[in-house]
């Protein structure tokens, strides 16, 4: 299968790089293709709120563009997709913070573990369209602009072994994104943090060559990890959003009537998104834990919040590029204490 993924991603890019070459990206009638990565699979919320981008694009500007939507890391892991987009050899992509760091060292912010103290702090920052846009704008000079974000839920630990306390991640190998704030978040911990993209991930755990991982309940059904990690902890320490980014030279290539379409189209696919999320985490919860015996663990949330109380202060030093977006999150925070989850 891997090896299916690896030919059929390498004949995509050598299509690609002519398409590049020879300055055309559209098929035989004409129309402009637009290619979208993503690295979730067909069923997950993301992947229904491309449908809707594509639908909402192909409704309104049809007989000039067709969207392509190509999931499951088809045209390589996230950190690959994104030079793709960079570079124009595709459109847009679907990448998460961790990933967009290297590029605007801005977004190490949501890097930070226990960053938003409640949900709904989380979706009012991220769905504050117009303070978000002067964040998005960070990575123009990297030759791309996020359009949209996407709800990636919470990460937790889980890994071949119990996790109940954070004492338990001590000298375990868990995999984390390839992003310098997520190594040293899973290192404060006591893990020892060894990056991969996130396709690797299964067999990884599968061969011990890593003892877990962490992410959102989705990652245990969907990507199947839940067959292979018998122990979710629940920690609950980063809500880490995904972005939809898209190539800038395209963007600013369009009439301000293409824009607002391809805007709106961004809108709905996260309105899509959104209301997919919690119940495809609810079933991802049930189908772990009924079909395919992973234990849920019971853990105190906040001894794992107090083993990387210094965190955040740390990063705060190292990096003076996400104080005002700290400031601004620790604002929204306080609004909602007390209102809803801790
Ligand atoms: C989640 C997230 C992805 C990310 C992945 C990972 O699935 O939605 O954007 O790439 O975790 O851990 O790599």
């Amino acid at each position: 299968m891997k090896h299916v993924k690896k030919l059929v991603s390498l004949l995509l890019c050598l299509c690609m790089a002519g398409m590049m070459l020879t300055g055309c990206s559209s098929v035989g009638n004409g129309k402009r293709i637009i290619r979208i990565a993503h690295m979730q699979s067909e069923t997950h919320p993301e992947h229904l709120g491309l449908l809707k981008f594509k639908e909402y694009v192909e409704e309104n500007l049809g007989d000039k563009y067709e969207v392509q939507i190509y999931p499951n890391e088809l045209l390589g892991g996230a950190q690959k997709a994104i030079e793709l987009t960079q570079t124009g050899a595709i459109d847009f992509t679907v990448a998460g913070t961790a990933n967009l760091e290297t590029f605007a060292d801005i977004y190490e912010v949501f890097s930070m573990p226990y960053l938003f103290t409640s949900e709904e702090a989380y979706h009012a920052t991220m769905q504050d369209t117009e303070y978000m846009n002067n964040v998005y704008k960070s990575t123009d000079e990297a030759g791309f602009r996020v359009l949209t974000w996407y709800n990636a839920g919470s990460r937790s630990f889980y890994a071949t072994k119990p996790i109940n306390e954070p004492a338990d991640l001590k000298g375990l190998k868990i995999r984390v994104q390839q992003s310098p704030a997520s190594i040293a978040m899973a290192n404060a911990f006591g893990a020892a943090a060894s990056p991969m993209s996130f396709g690797e991930v299964y067999t990884a755990i599968q061969q011990g060559v890593i003892d877990g991982a962490e992410n959102n309940e989705l990652a245990l059904t969907n990507n199947k990890h839940g067959e292979v990690a018998k122990y979710y902890a629940g920690n609950k320490h980063q809500m880490i959003p995904d972005m939809l980014i898209g190539n800038l030279k395209f963007l600013n290539g369009l009439s301000p009537e293409e824009l607002e379409v391809f805007e709106e189209a961004a809108r709905l696919s996260t309105e899509v998104e959104l209301e997919e999320w919690d119940e495809q985490v609810q079933e991802a919860t049930e189908i772990a834990k009924n079909d395919m015996g992973v234990t849920f663990m019971d853990v105190d949330v906040q001894v794992f919040k107090d083993a990387v109380a210094d965190v955040q202060q740390n990063m705060l030093d190292s990096n003076p590029d996400i104080a005002d977006l700290y400031e601004h999150i620790q604002e929204v925070n306080a609004q909602y204490e007390g209102k809803g989850d801790d």
